[in-house]
């Protein structure tokens, strides 16, 4: 469908590192993306979403060295085995996803590279520093701590705990300090550009005491794309990174495409917003492009209180999670139980008790009573309600009413934890009125028929709601709800602004067998 830029939403992830497995960190931020992206385009707005692989630089080199393969080699692998395989375990609907090592990225960051050459914001210098391959990152010495136990004497990384390395090379620098005025310009121009507020303020803080050149080459390693001015140096690999947003969506090559997506909502984690804050704005302007829409930072997932890493042993497979629970919940969870923005714990603990009361038992149980009940009272075909129904009715459709545009005035807002709790707002309401309007009573008593009508075709129409409005967060159960409505069309093509309206499914269609949304899940000793 093709729509003016105004309503276009271009969501990107960062693209991960290869030289290890996904965790259920990275797995965070591509499920909010997902379901941020499955909801504009259910929305009727221009969506891509873009995620990918990250394959350059020194920390990729040296596991591949270690294992005894190439960097392609190791980058091949990981990306097939397990980045690949991690869209189909998390039930991703993206649009495109960009390995680094593609000939369509390498080619426009050359193209990208001389053009800031020749326009000046490019010159050969000398680095002398340091530089930490964890974050492959030059480390100011004011970030550095002393070490502890092995490293004892020696300046270590803040987050790796691990020894920078000392450099001193020629290297190719880009001309940041230029911008600095103009960042701070864009930050106060455009208020929202970078979210939430706390990270904002760390961004302006940090801008605000000035900046540096960036580094953007090295001359010692090979695993890079070559610099086109000079072949024997690549391209530091964040100023390469960065530029897959644009590379994918055909800057360069496809200008027509590359203008209908550009510019892009970039969700990353806070550790690394201000990559996506200062240096990528700071390259586009010197491009004479656009800046991305916005900036928007979700917290850290943390494990017993910690940042929760591979390198510190509390790394979690996000299968592990989904082989037990399904994709469905994973995404459920981690989107409403945490506060889009903020850090949020996980335990196996809460995740279970949550399938159990709010999907099992909520939602669940909800579905498979109400079509139970058109199956035993009239059928298996939902009656037309509008005649017999009443106060009763009128307040549940008021709240579907309100229910939709509030969960979507969240999901603009990047608040996917309070559009959930806005649409579970309908599934509590659900319970209460059956409880009050107990049509198992009802069916008793054919004089109240009519009501009986109205009860079984409004508890349908606010599954259908539902329905329609969780299936950017479960995309599974959702259908099978779908279907065991009977309703009419696809899932993904209904339109959620149009899902509160009242009296959504045809009087006269049949039910289908509804297929457990929750299976129980088989505790382990
Ligand atoms: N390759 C770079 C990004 C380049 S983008 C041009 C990179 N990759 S990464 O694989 O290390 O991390 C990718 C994302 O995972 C980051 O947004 C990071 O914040 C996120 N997470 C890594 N550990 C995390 C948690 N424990 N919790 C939440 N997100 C976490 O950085």
């Amino acid at each position: 469908m093709a729509t003016s830029s105004a309503e276009s939403f271009f969501i990107a992830t960062p693209i991960f590192y290869v030289n290890d497995v996904p965790h259920i960190g990275h797995a965070y931020t591509e499920v909010a993306a997902d379901a941020l992206s499955r909801w504009m385009r259910q929305s009727g707005i221009d969506t891509w979403f873009l995620t990918g692989t990250d394959e350059h630089g020194q920390k990729i080199m040296r596991t591949a060295l270690a294992n005894g393969v190439t960097p392609k080699q190791w980058a091949d692998r990981l990306v097939e085995q397990s980045w690949k395989p991690l869209l189909s375990t998390l039930n991703l609907a993206n649009d495109d996803f960009i390995r680094t090592t593609e000939e369509r990225h390498e080619s426009a960051v050359k193209k990208f590279l001389t053009l800031l050459h020749d326009k000046g914001f490019i010159y050969q210098g000398e680095y002398e520093g340091f530089y930490c391959v964890g974050c492959e990152e030059y480390k100011p010495a004011p970030d550095l701590i002393e070490g502890t136990d092995e490293f004892v004497g020696q300046k270590v990384c803040q987050i790796h705990g691990r020894p920078v390395e000392v450099l001193k090379e020629e290297n190719y620098f880009f001309k940041m300090s230029d911008f600095q005025q103009k960042l701070l310009d864009l930050y106060q121009d455009q208020p929202d550009f970078i979210q939430p507020a706390s990270v904002r303020n760390e961004i302006i803080a940090f801008v605000n005491r000035g900046l540096d050149d960036l580094s953007i080459s090295r001359s010692n390693i090979d695993w890079g794309i070559e610099v086109p001015f000079d072949d024997k140096h690549v391209t530091y690999v964040w100023f390469e990174a960065l530029l897959n947003y644009i590379t994918a969506t055909g800057w360069g090559s496809d200008e027509e495409n590359f203008a209908r997506r550009w510019p892009a909502i970039q969700l990353v984690g806070k550790d690394i917003a201000r990559f996506h804050a200062v240096i990528w704005p700071a390259m586009l302007m010197a491009a004479g492009l656009a800046p991305p829409k916005k900036v928007f930072a979700h917290g850290w997932l943390l494990v017993g209180g910690e940042k929760m890493s591979k390198s510190k042993l509390t790394g979690i497979a996000p299968s592990d999670i989904t082989d037990v629970f399904g994709a469905d919940a994973f995404r459920y969870y981690f989107l409403r139980a945490i506060t889009f923005g903020s850090d949020g714990s996980f335990s196996w603990e809460d995740l279970s008790a949550r399938y159990e009361a709010e999907l099992a038992n909520g939602l669940g149980n909800l579905a498979s009573r109400v079509i139970a009940m058109v199956n035993r009272y009239r059928d298996g075909v939902i009656p037309d309600g509008q005649p017999g129904s009443g106060p009763a009715e009128e307040a549940l459709h008021a709240l579907m009413a309100q229910a939709v545009p509030a969960a979507d005035k969240a999901m603009h807002s990047f608040a996917p934890h309070e559009a959930l709790a806005s649409l579970w707002r309908i599934v509590e309401a659900m319970n209460g009125y059956l409880t009050e309007q107990e049509p198992w009573v009802l069916a008793k008593d054919e004089a109240s028929a009519d009501r009986l009508d109205a009860v079984l075709s409004m508890a349908c129409d606010a599954l259908r709601c539902l329905a329609i409005t969780l299936s950017p967060f479960m995309p599974e159960a959702t259908e099978k709800l779908w279907v065991g409505l009977g309703a009419e069309g696809s899932l993904q093509d209904q339109h959620i602004p149009d899902a509160g309206k009242a009296w959504g499914l045809e009087p006269g269609t049949a039910v289908g067998e509804l297929a457990p949304l929750f299976p129980r899940i088989e505790q382990e000793a």
